[in-house]
């Protein structure tokens, strides 16, 4: 099974070798807003041949970046959730047991697995919440990514192509259902944080992602001014989410682009046009509640509803701080 794809993956080589990092970092860099220190110290490296870790909260750019560098370099994306299920046997493959049956256990009844068909193909094998896959399955990962091989028995040994990655992500928040990593896998594995993007980028990621709705809104008459008052005051009270003190975990900046999108269609069944109708901050209040009220973790020690949060957080926003809201 290593020969079929080898002709493909020696393509693929080429291409990767031809451009050089520096090359791949520029071009990688125009998918991304900002980005630019992560993106060079992941690139750094998997460029040096190594796998990594990238712990930080959801939504926090790591798969448009993964998704970015493998397109630029022509290998295959593969993604894995870590979790109790995540079994040696998913990650690595089986043998088909109806053909098992019917023939015997070779090597054509292999159903190879998201980390076999990595290291065949040289992709990166991309393993979502690392920390909560059972140990033996940290295990077999590990000697995979050590060994660069990986021995299954009754298929033979799979000698992965040089560009097979492993990068595994964790959330610093999640403590339910993880491993404790031991001091062994950590001193293994490289390690790099990811956390927010200040307010700047997040409103260029917010424009970026919502640039067809605000367009269709225009059209529907919705001002320019509506548009980009909504996504700074989004982008605001989203990050505020992350700073209440009753809260465990806030919302990322998917939370800040569901409520621009929410609220402009709020803005066309209300017919409201411009950010100075008077009835413009109860629907972000509105836009905030279906957008964010779920994105938001609640400490387990606190009575307060999602929905208290938020009125809190928008009359901070909206009532409080009103200069601090308006433009200009
Ligand atoms: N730096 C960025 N540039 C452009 N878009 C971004 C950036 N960061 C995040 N986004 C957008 O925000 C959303 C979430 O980003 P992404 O899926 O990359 O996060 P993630 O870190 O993989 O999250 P998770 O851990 O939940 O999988 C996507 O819609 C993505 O397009
Ligand atoms: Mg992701």
């Amino acid at each position: 099974m290593t020969d079929e794809s080898s002709g493909e993956s020696t393509a693929r080589e080429n291409t990767a070798r031809e451009s050089t990092v520096a090359q791949t970092r520029a071009r990688v860099a125009t998918h991304l807003v900002g980005r630019e220190r992560e993106l060079e110290l992941t690139l750094a490296a998997v460029a040096a041949g190594r796998d990594i870790v990238l712990e930080g909260p959801p939504g926090t750019s790591k798969t448009t970046m993964l998704k970015a560098i493998t397109e630029e370099w022509g290998i295959p994306l593969l993604f894995v959730e870590g979790n109790a299920d995540l079994t040696p046997a998913k990650l690595v493959g089986h043998h088909n047991p109806a053909r098992v049956l019917r023939e015997d256990y070779s090597a054509d009844n292999f159903v190879p697995g998201p980390l076999v068909e990595a290291m065949r193909d040289g992709g990166f094998l991309y393993i979502e919440e690392f920390n909560r896959a059972p140990e033996d399955t940290l295990n077999t990962l590990l000697t995979a990514m050590a060994d660069r091989s990986i021995a299954i028995p009754r298929v033979g040994t799979i000698v992965a192509q040089p560009t097979f990655r492993v990068i595994a992500s964790m959330n610093p928040y999640d403590n339910v259902g993880t491993t404790r990593l031991s001091t062994s896998v950590h001193d293994r594995l490289n390690r790099l944080s990811i956390d927010y993007q200040d307010a700047p980028s997040e409103e260029g990621i917010v424009a970026l992602r919502t640039d067809r709705a605000r367009a269709g809104a225009a059209e529907g008459g919705a001002s320019v001014e509506l548009g980009q008052r909504l996504i700074a005051d989004a982008v605001a009270v989203t990050r505020a989410t992350r700073e209440h003190p009753d809260v465990r975990q806030g919302s990322s900046v998917r939370g800040a682009i569901d409520c621009v999108l929410v609220a402009l269609q709020l803005a066309e069944l209300r017919g409201m046009t411009a950010p100075d109708d008077p009835a413009y901050p109860e629907l972000v209040y509105d836009a905030m509640v279906v957008s964010l009220s779920g994105r938001i973790h609640i400490d387990e020690a606190t009575e307060i509803t999602p929905e208290q949060v938020l009125r809190e957080i928008w009359e901070d926003h909206f009532i409080l701080e009103p200069a601090a809201a308006a433009p200009g």
